[in-house]
């Protein structure tokens, strides 16, 4: 029994991919059929595959089943995060799809679910992304205000709803914790955060975040061991779609 875990499928069975990346890169070609064949592979009935958000394309349920059809199909139970891009999903109507999908997938915020004796807790998360004003050789000389300051909302909002899955968790005795986020944990000015400072606070044994794409986008946050917690990157085309084992 093992618990896995990678983000950004970004699948598009019914809808039209909106990055060029992900038309244009070899690690995208035919990506769908190789994380397929990898997952078969790799887990039995009895793993937990975390997909941690953008799992589609669509814009709408409608526009997502075929998607959330071919994740279901994976081997093990499914829990699926909140991404960015993930439309079909009002993070207000969750137990609507947990509804929806009983027992096929699980869908994870305001909640938490348990893998052993670890509570999988989580959220989008959010970070500040730019833009950011650069000089010839690429150093960093100023940055747009407006959005960072419309980032900080989300930050703060998405602060409330993964402290939300913490608390779930701890009603029900739980205090081990692995903890799952679709964005980085920092945005590229910070070296903590106040989602670090969460993982701190509720001594969250490792934290896995995805939505990084390319390689020059891999390192913009923290990897490995920081103030005693393990971070770790889990995008697809980073793992070149071979889930990641957590434990
Ligand atoms: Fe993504
Ligand atoms: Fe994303």
């Amino acid at each position: 029994m093992s618990l896995y875990a990678i983000g950004d499928l970004h699948l598009h069975f019914q809808s039209e991919c909106r990055a060029p990346m992900q038309r244009t890169e070899r690690v995208w070609r035919n990506h769908e059929e190789i994380f397929r064949r990898n997952c078969a592979r790799l887990l039995t009935e009895e793993d937990t595959l975390v997909l941690l958000g953008d799992h589609s394309w669509g814009r709408s349920l409608a526009q997502c089943e075929k998607d959330l059809e071919y994740i279901a199909a994976l081997p093990g139970r499914k829990i699926l995060l909140r991404g960015n891009h993930d439309m079909f999903w009002d993070a207000g109507k969750t137990e609507k799809l947990n509804a929806l999908y009983a027992g096929r997938l699980h869908f994870l915020q305001g909640n938490f679910y348990t893998y052993g004796d670890y509570a999988l807790v989580g959220s989008k998360g959010f970070c500040f992304e730019g833009p950011f004003y650069l000089d010839r050789k690429g150093r960093i000389l100023g940055w747009d205000e407006e959005n960072e300051a419309r980032a900080e909302k989300i930050v703060q909002r998405e602060l409330v709803r993964l402290r939300a899955s913490f608390e779930a968790a701890r009603a029900e005795g739980h205090n081990r914790f692995l903890m799952f986020l679709h964005y980085p944990p920092t945005s590229i000015l910070e070296k903590r955060s106040p989602f670090t400072d969460l993982a701190e606070e509720y001594g969250a044994h490792q934290v896995l975040y995805a939505h990084s794409h390319g390689e020059a986008r891999f390192h913009n946050s923290i990897e490995g061991n920081f103030r005693s917690i393990e971070y770790t990157l889990v995008s697809g085309d980073r793992l070149r779609w071979m889930p990641y084992k957590v434990i």
